[in-house]
């Protein structure tokens, strides 16, 4: 009897220190299960809910049709590393969200109304279309007042990872930034692998970011991240019953690529997700700079403006052209690295004295270089056609073939070049001229 009841005492003990044990655990479960997510995930959530994707396709990435706008369809962020139309800095996606449209190309540098894109009797839709390049049926809308200061940062890190413009400096790291897109590793972990798509029972609820403090949890060494990648699966957590429980439990599986990885892939992959958990340290910045330095000369500032607008993205880099525009007669945005011709400069002697006179700074409309120059008024001529045109933009003629409107038309740059919106000055489009005549091949030189 005596030795039940101290049985029952050890019994009742025992379950007590379970039963204990259970809820501790329990309550630390919950703990840990609790979401740890990177700013680029939070974003990429918000840009969910807030109906982001509708117009910019899924994840922002593939752009829906966009009739009358200038590339044919709302654009995808990613548009946003090699066109200048769109994004050029961090502060522009945060004006665009803001504004439905970046400071820069404010008209006459005034913030546009709610309803700026909706067509009014005075036709000033229409003149956003044509002034600004920009403008189809679906528009960008003012977000401005709807989200907090955090949920804006966390956009403005979800559209810059899917630009694509932050990219490690190191050749190794930048091909284990291909590998990972190439095997699709960002379709589950998210853009850039840093933010992961929602994955029912699984542990947190969610296809774990490689930069966030999950990572620590699931790779404690490098041994582990090449066992995660090999296997889809690392020993330590078959070995655990809890961690077997959900990886086993979850929908979606980490894929073994053992069968997959080329020579060098994995260390490829390695150095990409440490660059990535360093924060972005040792990154090229693929954002146009705002300003450039002091540059030697008037070509050099020429050649910066025409990279950093993009006008190397529709005329090809050094103006070399092949740049398809369908339904455009001749079906390419024109070369520019014809420039000398095109201003009836037909000799080198005779382009390096108008070049001169733009490295002076001197504008070409008041110089007398008949004694220098043959048929100089012609030069003058021209060179105020191709000036206006730069400063208007217009339309490519259409294809006798295409039954359509050619996808691409010349921007006016009026108000382009800058990020602050300020006129374009004619000694920007002087020093843009000055590097196009560069670029000119005269026939003797090829001999
Ligand atoms: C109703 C459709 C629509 C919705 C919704 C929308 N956008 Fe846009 N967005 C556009 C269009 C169209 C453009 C191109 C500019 C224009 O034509 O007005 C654009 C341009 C942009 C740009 C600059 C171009 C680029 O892609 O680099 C950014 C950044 C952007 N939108 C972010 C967002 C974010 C973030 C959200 C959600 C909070 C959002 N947009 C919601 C239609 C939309
Ligand atoms: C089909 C979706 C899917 C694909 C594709 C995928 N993974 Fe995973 N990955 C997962 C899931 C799910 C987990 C979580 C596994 C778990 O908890 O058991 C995971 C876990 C990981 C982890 C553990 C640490 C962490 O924070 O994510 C690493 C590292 C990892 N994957 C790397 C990669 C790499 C590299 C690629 C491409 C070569 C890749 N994954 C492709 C679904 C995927
Ligand atoms: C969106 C694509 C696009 C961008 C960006 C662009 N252009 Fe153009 N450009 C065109 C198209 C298309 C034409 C042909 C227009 C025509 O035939 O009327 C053209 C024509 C021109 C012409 C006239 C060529 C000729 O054949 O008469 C000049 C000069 C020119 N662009 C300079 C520039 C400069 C300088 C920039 C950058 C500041 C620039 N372009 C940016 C598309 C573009």
């Amino acid at each position: 009897m005596f030795r039940t009841i101290r049985t029952w005492k050890i019994l009742l003990f025992l379950f007590s220190l379970g039963v204990l044990g259970a809820m501790m655990g329990a309550s630390l479960l919950a703990y840990e299960r609790a979401p740890s997510p990177t700013p680029v995930m939070r974003g990429f959530y918000l840009a969910q809910e807030m109906g982001c994707f509708a117009c910019h396709g899924p994840g922002g990435v593939v752009g829906v049709s966009n009739e009358g706008a200038l590339w044919g369809e709302t654009p995808p962020f990613r548009a946003g590393g090699s066109i200048m139309s769109f994004v050029q800095s961090d502060t522009e996606i945060r004006e665009w969200i803001m504004y439905g449209l970046p400071k820069r190309l404010w008209l006459d540098g005034k913030k546009p109304g709610k309803n700026h894109h909706r067509s009014t009797s005075s036709g000033k839709s229409a003149q956003w279309g044509i002034d600004q390049g920009v403008g189809g049926i679906i528009k960008m809308p003012a977000f401005e007042g709807v989200f907090t200061g955090s949920q804006m940062d966390d956009l403005v890190a979800f559209v810059k990872a899917v630009t694509d413009s932050q990219r490690p400096m190191s050749a190794d790291a930048e091909l284990g930034r291909k590998v990972a897109s190439k095997l699709g590793c960002f379709g589950c972990h998210g853009v850039a692998g840093r933010g992961g798509m929602s994955n029912p029972g699984s542990f947190k609820g969610y296809i774990p970011p490689w930069d966030g403090d999950d990572y620590a949890v699931l790779v404690e060494n490098d041994e582990e991240l090449k066992e995660w990648i090999l296997k889809g699966r690392i020993e330590r957590f078959e070995k655990n019953p809890l961690a077997a429980y959900f990886t086993n439990g979850q929908i979606i599986q980490m894929p073994a690529f053992e069968s997959v990885l080329q020579d060098g892939e994995m260390e490829a992959l390695i150095d990409y997700i440490h660059w990535l958990r360093k924060d972005g340290e040792q990154s090229l910045d693929f954002w146009i700079e705002k300003e450039a330095g002091p540059l030697p000369t008037v070509v050099a500032r020429g050649k910066w403006l025409f990279h950093r607008s993009g006008c190397a993205a529709c005329h090809g880099p050094g103006g070399i052209g092949g740049v398809p525009n369908k339904n455009a007669s001749g079906g390419f945005v024109p070369s520019l690295n014809d420039m000398a011709e095109r201003l009836e400069l037909f000799e080198p002697e005779d382009t390096s004295q108008v070049v001169a006179v733009f490295e002076r700074g001197l504008s070409l409309d008041d110089q007398h270089l008949g004694e220098v120059v043959p048929e100089f008024e012609n030069v003058q001529e021209q060179y105020k056609n191709i000036r206006d045109f730069i400063i208007t933009g217009g339309y490519p003629g259409k294809s006798s073939k295409g039954d359509g409107e050619p996808t691409m038309l010349m921007p006016a740059w009026k108000y382009r070049l800058y990020a602050d919106g300020s006129p374009t000055s004619r000694a920007d489009i002087d020093a843009i001229i000055a590097y196009l005549l560069t670029l000119q091949t005269f026939e003797d030189e090829d001999e």
